[in-house]
C-alpha cells in the first residue's frame, strides 16, 4: 500500500462465503470482491469492455463472466480471458482485520 492508501470495509467474513461476491465503493472506486475457495480475491468492478457490473457476472471457479457480452476475467490477475474484451482490470489487495474483510484503495495491475 503507497502512502495515502486507505483500507475500505467491505462485510464481514461471515457474509462472503465461498462462491460470494460483495461490491463496494471506495471513494468512488468501485470494487467487486470475490471469495474463491477461501480466498478473497478483489477487482475494479467495471468491465473493460463497456463497463458493464462485474459483480452481478457468474463466478466460476477463479473466472467471472461479464453479464452483457460475456468476456471473462480472472478475480486474481484482472486479466481478459477472452473477447470482446481486451483489455484487463484492476485488481485490489484483500484483508481482514478482526473479522472484516477490507479491500486497499490501490489499484494493481499484473503484467500479462
Ligand atoms: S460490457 Fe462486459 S463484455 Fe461487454
Amino acid at each position: 500500500m503507497n502512502a495515502g492508501s486507505k483500507w475500505f470495509d467491505v462485510c464481514a467474513e461471515a457474509d462472503l462465503p465461498p462462491g460470494a461476491c460483495r461490491a463496494v465503493d471506495a471513494d468512488g472506486i468501485q470494487i467487486a470482491v470475490f471469495n474463491v475457495d477461501g480466498g478473497y480475491y478483489a477487482i475494479e468492478n467495471l468491465c473493460s469492455h463497456e463497463q458493464e457490473t462485474l459483480s452481478t457476472g457468474e463466478l466460476a471457479g477463479c473466472e467471472v463472466t461479464c453479464p452483457r457480452h460475456g468476456a471473462r476475467f480472472s478475480v486474481i490477475t484482472g486479466a481478459a480471458l477472452c473477447e470482446p474484451a481486451e483489455e484487463p482490470v484492476a485488481t485490489f489487495a484483500v484483508r481482514v482485520a478482526n473479522g472484516v474483510v477490507q479491500v486497499g484503495s490501490d489499484r494493481i495491475y499484473f503484467d500479462e
